[in-house]
């Protein structure tokens, strides 16, 4: 029997129907946009059934699994209405606007038990699932980070509408809040410097931020993140120092392919390592179609996409009011 798979939202959801189609136990049944261009292209390109609305879909057949591909601000209404079918959820970050709405997603999935997988794909790059297995196994986990994150310009209206994507802080910086999240545990504290410096047209927004983190466990990380760069130059560069090793991971932008690293006791030899889909994105996709199969809850869920919402709007905060925020 084939997984039966849909995707709703067919901007970034375009890359999770490739993903599936690798995989030979899956079958799409539909994939649903409610622009009629974006779904006739998509549904021509993938060869997939297209549904102009998830109402219409769901007359046609029920799917195992859905993946959640539209602006965060439609992400609980989805939820609700697959999670009442008994559909598992693989949901786009950032999970959703507001906290409360992240809580009745959780809710919803609980009381219907249907899994809600938040696609952050980060857990899934192989460069940084290297990583973590050195840090817990080897060199200790990181005390010291330092992360330049900072990303091409958006122009969408719902990736700033602070209802909706809630700009790049919230938007995309909850990538790397919740790769710190899995690598080095629960933040304490952050403190950070922002403002809306570049895109006037959606002030008063933060488009970038500089900021501080303060772990449970007394790690601390600097991160420059938001519009502060273009597609084309835009980089993901990472150093992790443990108490073991110094470990750098370079790349383009959501693309951390390179690492190299050293023991801190023999700082001259270095060690270099390249990954392939360093994105996770195949792993991700990968990792939900399993769940679905061997019914087993998902290594990242619902609690990890409201954590890494309250990060994000901590940092907001911070730099609103020019102090530091407690998580
Ligand atoms: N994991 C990643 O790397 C990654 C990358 C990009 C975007 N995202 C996330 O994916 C989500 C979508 O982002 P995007 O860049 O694809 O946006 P987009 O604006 O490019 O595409 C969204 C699509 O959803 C459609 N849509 C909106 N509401 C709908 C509804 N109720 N039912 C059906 N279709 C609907 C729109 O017509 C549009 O085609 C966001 O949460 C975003 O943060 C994640």
């Amino acid at each position: 029997m084939k997984i039966k798979i849909a995707v709703v939202g067919l901007g970034i959801g375009k890359a999770h129907i490739y993903y599936y189609q690798q995989i030979p136990d899956v079958e799409i049944i539909g994939v649903v946009d409610t622009n009629p261009d974006v779904l006739k292209d998509a549904a021509e390109k993938y060869n997939v059934r297209p549904f102009s609305s998830v109402e219409e879909l769901l007359k046609s057949d029920i799917p195992d699994g859905v993946s959640i591909c539209t602006p965060p601000s439609s992400h609980l209404k989805l939820t609700q209405i697959f999670a009442k079918k008994h559909v598992h959820i693989l949901c786009e970050k950032p999970m959703a606007p507001r906290v409360s709405d992240c809580e009745k997603m959780i809710e919803v999935c609980e009381k219907n038990e249907v899994f809600l997988m938040i696609g952050f794909k980060k857990r899934f790059s192989p460069t940084y699932l290297f990583l973590k297995n050195k840090f817990e196994n080897e060199f200790g986990l990181p005390k010291w980070v330092f992360a330049k994150f900072a990303l091409g310009r958006v122009e969408r209206q719902w990736f700033w509408d602070e209802n909706d994507g809630g700009g790049p802080i919230v938007e995309n910086t909850v990538h790397m809040i919740d790769l710190l999240h899995f690598l080095l545990g629960e933040v304490r504290t952050v403190y950070a410097e922002g403002g809306n410096l570049f895109m006037p047209e959606f002030a008063p927004q933060i488009d970038s931020a500089i900021f501080t983190m303060r772990f449970k466990n007394g790690a601390m990380a600097g991160i420059g993140a938001g519009y502060a760069s273009e597609w084309i130059f835009a980089k993901e560069e990472v150093t992790f120092t443990s108490e073991k090793a110094v470990c750098e991971v370079k790349g383009p932008f959501d693309k951390p392919q390179n690492l190299q690293y050293i023991y801190r006791n023999n700082p001259s030899q270095v060690f270099e390592e390249k990954f392939d889909d360093a994105d996770g994105f195949s792993g991700e996709i990968k990792h939900f179609v399993d769940c679905i199969k061997n019914n087993s809850i998902p290594v990242v869920g619902g609690n990890d996409g409201l954590y890494a919402l309250k990060v994000c709007r901590a940092i907001k905060s911070s730099a609103r009011r020019k102090k530091p925020v407690s998580i």
